[in-house]
């Protein structure tokens, strides 16, 4: 259709019908009759059957033949014939299901997650899903936050550069095209820095914070033109982000241009009264109305009040226009006029899913995710003639997809699985799968006869971590260490004299300082996906070299929440030993246990000759430092440069990574590897706006936050 048309259309609209398109139910509210009496969800939301036709949107519906079908029965219906769109959270894979977004963060490499989000968009397409609910952009510094697990990390040009390759990934250049979808970035905004880690809780940071940390995901997914933004749950300058004016009319309209169609989160209108800002649903609906939110998700203020509200003058018409015209706008750009049923293909369905090439996709991406913590005495890769051991609650589990994982859990996700591919019988003990929110803290079993299975073993690979459903939304934990049984089996397993080599899945960092003494290695494995097994076994076996990196700091304790790299300096900072009055605990180190971008490989990279020198035309600065790989194992390495702004109008964070290049060394390859820093990238928010300031800088390039070569210059 044409601009024209689509302003045509809205001005015949009615307006049960333009609220119609405002409000997003669940499929069984749309698949219900419209003679259902109204008792259960219809009657709690006050919907009533004649509101059903006009719904605009879905979501969480799957399967070509029944969206079809929902689709038909709607048009049919609806007064207009306006397309219903279908929307879902595909966060990390359709059916072929790949790493949590924070495992993908930690592949440091964007063409990755673009390629696994057009791979989720061609399943989902197929399907018949219109929208995903991704990419989650939260950037994230505590890891008792459960849904860490969906966020890009703790540094804002990492979790910008993933994110914005996660909206490509999914729209390609054409959102009418068959095999793509839009993408709904989330949760606008600041969502991740929800207090004590506390899921919905309150978030309460300065200006500056939120500009130069928190809204650097969704800037760069808004950027990237993603069709939808979706707002969060928490308060931001104490008010809640659906009613939060200052976020979507200002931030995100006004200052970055977003046109797309803003979406609460579920009931997030609703809960505008729990919050204590708005008294009923009558001004729930104009609050959220009023900061630019086009359409109320699984809660129904809109479809309950905004007709009155309209009819008493109490907000304009011109408001909901405005949000009717975006979401036509999308409905248009989704290419639904022609064609509503848009990729849907229910013959071709099960052909495209989990195809060869996607399923390749997901093993290929998920070992360039693992991140290798910890390896003495070369422990990994495995000696070709060791006789092993597997042990641990994920030693056989599939359930290592990671939570939003809509799709079966699959055998060939398990480790054990993907260690038989490999050539490896390894002896089981102590397999028992972890059930969800099993703390067990005071029960230890006795593990003596079940471990003694494994006496023969030279090496130990021991599956622990926490169970995925106790990662993601509503998961959040004050308590990160593994559980006592895991602690005590990896105790007694080196007490046995045993080489162990732990593989740790988890959504988040978990504390294991405390089990490291029993480890010889730790393999983070986060939760891979579909191809989970398949890919650390190729890591563990030395087929693959690992080289993921952190996108997230990993606490020596949970008492140092939070902790991350990019923290700012203090007025008493600690330099040297810790001493009374300066800023420091007096039972633990202020650094982190592993720090961001930090992760082995089977190589040793070197690095030389950093120089520093003032650039011409935009750049101010020409960075350059040599890499070599002093090993016999080929390997890649992710070279990574931090600024520090040594004296500023507002303090600076000690480190700031401002690029990162990956490069593949064959044995002892040498590589000289270029950056330019720009006024752009050295400027700062001071609190009114975006300034370059010239003076001191120091330039660190390394391999991660913590090992770095330095150098200082004045500009
Ligand atoms: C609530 C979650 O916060 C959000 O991430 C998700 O997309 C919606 N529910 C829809 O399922």
């Amino acid at each position: 259709m044409t601009e024209q048309q689509i302003l045509d259309l809205l001005s015949e609209l009615s307006l049960e019908e333009k609220i119609g398109e405002m409000t997003q139910l669940s499929p069984d509210f749309l698949g219900a009759a419209q003679s259902v009496d109204l008792t259960g969800p219809m009657k709690e939301l006050n919907v009533r059957p004649e509101d059903l036709p006009l719904v605009g949107t879905t979501l969480n519906a799957f399967g070509a033949e029944k969206l079809i079908a929902m689709q038909k029965k709607h048009i049919a219906e609806h007064p207009h014939h306006i397309p219903l769109i279908f929307m879902a959270d595909v966060i990390h894979g359709r059916r072929t299901i790949f790493p949590v977004p924070l495992a993908m963060a930690c592949s440091f490499d964007p063409a990755l997650q673009r390629e696994a989000n057009a791979v989720a968009a061609r399943e989902s397409a197929v399907e018949g899903i219109h929208v995903t609910f991704s990419p989650m952009a939260d950037l994230v510094r505590d890891p008792r936050w459960g849904r860490v697990m969906e966020s890009p990390g703790e540094d804002p040009l990492l979790a910008a550069r993933m994110t914005a390759a996660a909206v490509e990934g999914y729209q390609g250049e054409d959102l009418k095209a068959p095999d793509r979808i839009a993408s709904c970035f989330k949760h606008f905004g600041g969502y991740g820095a929800s207090e004590g880690g506390r899921d919905y809780n309150t978030v309460d940071i300065s200006d500056g914070t939120l500009r130069e940390f928190y809204l650097s995901g969704y800037k760069a997914a808004a950027d990237a033109g993603a069709a939808m933004a979706m707002t969060s749950f928490n308060t931001i300058d104490r008010i809640p982000a659906t009613a939060n004016k200052k976020l979507f009319r200002r931030i995100l309209r006004d200052e970055w241009g977003f046109e797309g169609v803003a979406i609460t989160d579920f009931d997030a209108t609703g809960e505008l009264i729990a919050h204590g800002l708005a008294a009923d649903g009558r001004e729930a609906a104009r609050y959220s109305l009023e900061a630019g939110v086009d359409i109320e998700m699984m809660s129904t203020h809109y479809l309950n009040n905004l007709k009155s509200l309209v009819e008493s003058g109490e907000i304009d018409m011109a408001l909901i226009d405005e949000a009717v015209l975006r979401i036509l706008r999308l409905k248009n750009r989704l290419g639904l006029f022609e064609n509503p049923f848009k990729g849907a293909d229910p013959e071709h369905e099960d052909e495209v899913c989990l195809s060869e090439g996607h399923l390749e996709a997901a093993r290929r991406i998920a070992v360039r995710c693992a991140v290798l913590l910890k390896n003495e005495n070369h422990a990994l890769p495995l000696k070709k003639d060791a006789k092993v051991g597997l042990a641990g609650p994920f030693a056989e589990s599939a359930g290592v997809l990671g939570g939003w994982a809509f799709a079966p859990s699959n055998s060939s996700a398990s480790l054990l699985n993907g260690l038989k591919a490999c050539g490896i019988e390894p002896v089981l003990a102590m397999t028992e799968e972890l059930k969800p929110m099993q703390r067990g803290f005071f029960d230890v079993s006795d593990q003596t006869a079940e471990l003694s299975k494994l006496a023969d073993c030279d090496v130990v690979i021991a599956a622990v971590g926490e169970h995925s459903e106790d990662t993601g939304e509503s998961a959040s934990k004050t308590i990160l260490r593994l559980t006592p049984n895991q602690e005590k089996m990896l105790q007694k397993l080196k007490e046995m004299g045993k080489t162990v080599v732990a593989v740790v899945f988890s959504g988040r960092p978990l504390e294991i300082k405390p089990v490291l003494p029993y480890c010889d290695a730790v393999v983070q494995a986060w939760f891979l996906g579909l191809q989970s097994g398949a890919a650390l076994a190729d890591i563990l076996c030395g087929k693959e070299n690992p080289s993921g990196r952190l996108a997230i700091s990993f606490p020596q304790t949970v008492g140092q929440i939070p902790v991350y790299y990019n923290h700012m300096n203090t007025g008493r900072p600690l330099v040297g030993k810790p001493h009374r009055f300066v800023s420091c605990y007096l039972d633990c180190p202020n650094e982190p246990l592993y720090p961001f971008g930090y992760g082995l490989s089977y190589s040793d990279f070197h690095y030389s000759a950093l120089s520093v020198r003032k650039g011409s035309g935009d750049a101010l600065l020409d960075v350059s430092v040599t890499v070599e790989n002093a090993s016999d194992i080929p390997g890649r390495e992710t070279v990574q440069l931090y600024i520090r702004d040594l004296a500023a109008s507002v303090v600076r964070p000690v480190q700031e990574l401002k690029d990162f290049v990956q490069v593949d060394l064959a044995p002892h390859e040498k590589r000289t590897v270029s950056f330019t820093l720009t006024k752009e990238s050295l400027s700062f928010w001071n609190n009114e706006a975006s300034v370059f300031e010239p003076g001191e800088f120091e330039i660190m390039a390394g391999h991660s936050s913590a090992e770095v070569m330095r150098q200082k210059v004045t500009l």
